[in-house]
């Protein structure tokens, strides 16, 4: 798919798909009402007819001639909200997609939400019709016919706003790209996406973009001193990998953002195995470490001017004879002991040893993990927010700014020591589990042993990086938070340059 922005009169504009909106009671912005002047009262004629009223996501498909029109209803503009306007917009897009057009010129008029500029509109619009055009079937043996649309112009009135437009259109394929990554990688069975297959894909990443790439086999993992993240690994015959993917935007010694994602490509819960019903779903197990090589692929394709490492343990959590077993201790790279009462609080064992690795080895300027953490943080929080915990108050504020900007929200939980004692242990320095009360801040606070004098945050997205039930799928969150925090902390793309 290929995105530009166009100038020029709306009545002029050409193409074989036009997409543009109404609102209630069938009102027409002005953009709308010169595309109609251009194509002989199309639109209003559905107006006068009563197909078109203009209701929050309708969608009318009309024709001039070999022109297609598709008017998008967004309701009462007054109360236009993101979700509202998102949703108006993907079902728009949808139609555009199932028609045979191959292009497609969208044609906004004036901006409904309330604070939202030129540039997130065309950041979503690319992103949207992203999410759209993906079709997670490429394991089916007969796949669906890939949509036509190729190529997406978004108008745009003025000088200034081409500009804006331009930097939404440049941002919003980036993550969309992104996201699509870490969507695909996601949606893949546990028997295909397997550490080793995680690694093979960030070094193909690595190739294509620039970066380096580092693939350490359970030997390297051994010598490192990981023996929390390799009690994970015992149970299973797939080996784990630790990979750590290095992009430069900027000085050699301008120390990186460090992104640690949760790799467990199937999570079992070991011998304290899962109930069956929607195990499958643990195959979404390695969301956060499909979000790291998703933002990374961003970082790279927008050229931002900033040193970003990623770092993902990658392993699958398996019950077999080799397997932790409840009571096990094990002592990691940090030192600290931690007596394992429960295998399926997995992710925080694996994810303790990359963060001390990350700490000691790459010294980054801060860290973020990413990890499908806790069913605790989903009754928490549910699908909408995720789960932000942070050891530095304006790092994290940061996080929750760029996760408004880019729509893709978090929510600020409590990291406080008072919830510490939950995690003592009569035999180790600390404990894996801290009881069902507040299980997604125990399972921070479990981190935050391993991220003392070191920036941190910990984005639990356990309730966000996937979708159940009908529409099951990966998200490809939080690509859009990430990107956007990192587009910010850079000070901007220079990719329009490049
Ligand atoms: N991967 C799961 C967390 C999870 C559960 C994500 C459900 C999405 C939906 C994690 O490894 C896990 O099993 N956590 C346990 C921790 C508990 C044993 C303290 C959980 O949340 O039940
Ligand atoms: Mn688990
Ligand atoms: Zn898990």
């Amino acid at each position: 798919m290929e995105f530009s922005t166009r100038g020029g009169r709306a009545e002029a504009l050409k193409g074989q798909c036009l997409l543009v909106t109404a609102e209630s009671g069938g009102k027409l912005g002005a953009a709308a009402r010169a595309v109609d002047a251009g194509h002989g009262g199309v639109i209003a004629a559905a107006i006068k007819r009563g197909d078109l009223t203009g209701k929050q996501a309708q969608v009318v498909s009309l024709a001039d001639g070999a022109t297609r029109i598709v008017v998008v209803g967004i309701g009462k503009s007054a109360e236009a909200t993101e979700a509202s306007w998102l949703k108006a917009m993907r079902a728009g897009i949808d139609t555009v997609l199932a028609s045979a057009a191959r292009d497609l010129t969208v044609c906004l008029d004036g901006h409904p939400v309330r604070r939202r500029d030129a540039t997130w509109y065309a950041s979503q619009v690319a992103q949207i019709a992203l999410q759209a055009a993906q079709r997670p079937d490429h394991m089916k043996s007969k796949r669906e016919d890939p949509p036509r649309l190729a190529k997406i112009a978004v108008w745009a009135d003025g000088e200034e706003a081409e500009a804006q437009v331009g930097r939404g259109l440049r941002q919003g394929e980036a993550i969309g790209h992104g996201a699509s990554l870490a969507r695909e990688l996601g949606n893949l069975p546990g028997n295909v996406c397997t550490p080793s297959y995680l690694a093979d894909r960030a070094q193909a990443l690595a190739k294509d973009h620039g970066l380096k790439a580092q693939i350490f086999d359970e030997k390297a993992i051994a010598k490192m001193g990981m023996g929390s993240f390799l009690s994970v690994s015992r149970g299973s015959a797939e080996p784990p990998r630790f990979i750590v993917l290095r992009y430069q935007g900027a000085g050699k010694d301008d120390a990186p953002v460090a992104l640690v994602g949760k790799g467990v490509t199937f999570d079992t819960g070991g011998i304290s195995i899962k109930p069956s019903g929607e195990m499958d779903e643990m195959k979404y197990d390695m969301c956060g470490a499909a979000a790291v090589l998703g933002t990374l692929q961003a970082v790279a394709q927008l050229k931002l001017p900033i040193n970003v490492v990623g770092i993902i343990p990658a392993t699958e959590n398996m019950p077999g004879s080799k397997a932790t077993k409840p009571g096990d201790i094990v002592t990691s790279m940090s030192g600290q002991t931690i007596e394992i009462l429960n295998t399926d609080a997995e992710g925080r064992l694996i994810l303790c040893d990359a963060l001390t690795y990350t700490k000691e080895k790459v010294k980054p300027v801060l860290a973020i993990d990413i990890a499908t953490l806790t069913g605790a943080c989903v009754i928490a929080l549910g699908h909408v927010a995720s789960g932000l915990y942070s050891n530095d108050d304006k790092l994290a504020h940061e996080l929750l700014d760029a996760g408004h900007a880019a729509w893709d929200r978090a929510w600020h939980m409590p990291l406080w020591d008072d919830y510490q004692q939950q995690l003592s242990s009569n035999f180790a320095d600390v404990a894996n589990i801290g009881g069902r009360p507040g299980g997604s801040v125990t399972a921070a606070c479990f981190l935050s042993r391993f991220t003392r004098d070191m920036k941190w945050a910990h984005l639990d997205i356990a309730g966000t990086a996937w979708v159940s039930g009908k529409a099951k799928g990966a998200t490809g969150r939080p690509v859009g938070l990430l990107t956007e925090f990192l587009i910010r902390r850079s000070g901007g793309d220079r990719s329009a340059a490049a």
